[in-house]
């Protein structure tokens, strides 16, 4: 009764920010992200009768933070009746600093607690599973450029482009370490309940998936960055005119944006993307990688630079 998956993280190109129904973790906007291929998530899950407790470790410690959220997966995944767990997750990046760890280890701990409990679930149902725990979560199904569709009644993903289709890569510049102030589910429901910016976001949003969607058909770069940072900044926005005010930016956060205008005004086919965190992920044209990585490692306050290309959806360990 055991299940290993392996899912890597993605990044946002038109977010998600806001939830419609916060019970069952519905998000009140689509979105279209791209799956990362270097950074990855390896969750165990071992169901044993012998247990008294569900027991999370994450990278060889125990995480009691996060363990009633991953009960909560296993539960909606295997049923409340189950043995309990022993989970162990092994993470390649630093984990709630708004690189997306929760979408890589909610996607990874549905794939493997479904395999543990033996059963055979459709990617659509694992991927429905893996956002009601986190909902970008689902989005980590899929490979590629991916879309979540905001359903009458629930959501469903689909990759739009493959990882090969339109093979871009994704610098990450680190300039923070340490765990987000405030998690993204309570930013959310702060913004909808206090920003005078909330609901203007949420009846653009189809306009920009649209045009994001027409971009990445066409492999129009600079239709994209214009996109993608244009959404990025209005989700921070609505950040911003919150009640408490929330500002996951730091001083370096806005050193890289100022180098990314740099680097575009050269010819450098990048854009930005900044999530709830201050790390700045900076997409762009393969050929220009080495340029983009030297001027991000270059700015002052970067502590550390991960390059990663597009990668595939969650999937089992082959020896699972
Ligand atoms: C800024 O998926 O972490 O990364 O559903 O409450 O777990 P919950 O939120 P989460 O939020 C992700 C927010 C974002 C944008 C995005 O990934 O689309």
């Amino acid at each position: 009764m055991q299940g290993t998956a392996i899912a890597q993280p993605n990044i946002a190109l038109i977010k998600y920010w806001g939830k419609r129904d916060v019970a069952r973790n519905l998000p009140a906007v689509g979105s279209i992200s791209i799956t990362l291929r270097e950074l990855f998530t390896r969750m165990h899950v071992e169901f044993d009768h012998s247990l008294p407790a569900d027991a999370l470790q994450v990278n060889g410690a125990a995480d009691d933070k996060m363990l009633p959220r991953i009960v909560d997966c296993l539960d909606r995944v295997v049923g409340a009746d189950r043995p309990c767990a022993r989970i162990a997750s092994t993470c390649n990046f630093p984990i709630a600093a708004g690189l997306a760890s929760s979408a890589s280890a909610f996607a990874a701990v549905t794939v493997a607690a479904a395999r543990a409990a033996g059963r055979v679930l459709d990617v659509d149902t694992l991927a429905t599973l893996a956002g009601r725990a986190s909902g970008s979560a689902a989005r980590s199904l899929f490979g590629g450029f991916v879309e979540l569709q905001n359903l009458e009644d629930d959501i469903r993903c689909r990759t739009i482009a493959r990882a090969d289709d339109w093979p871009l890569s994704v610098v990450v510049a680190i300039t923070e370490k340490g765990p987000k102030a405030v998690g993204s589910t309570e930013a959310m429901e702060i913004s909808r309940q206090t920003s005078p910016f909330y609901s203007s976001w949420v009846e653009q949003q189809a306009h920009d998936l649209e045009t994001a969607r027409t971009a990445i058909a066409a492999r129009d770069f600079e239709q994209l960055a214009a996109i993608a940072e244009h959404n990025c900044l209005k989700m921070h926005s609505i950040m911003w005119a919150a009640r408490p005010p929330m500002v996951y930016w730091n001083a370096a956060t806005m050193r890289c944006l100022q180098t990314v205008r740099q680097l575009q005004g050269q010819g450098i086919g990048v854009f930005f993307t900044i999530d709830a965190g201050p790390q700045v992920k900076a997409v762009c044209l393969p050929e220009h990688v080495d340029d983009v990585e030297a001027a991000l490692r270059a700015t002052a306050g970067v502590t550390g630079i991960m390059t990663t290309g597009l990668g595939g959806g969650a999937r089992l360990e082959d020896s699972s």
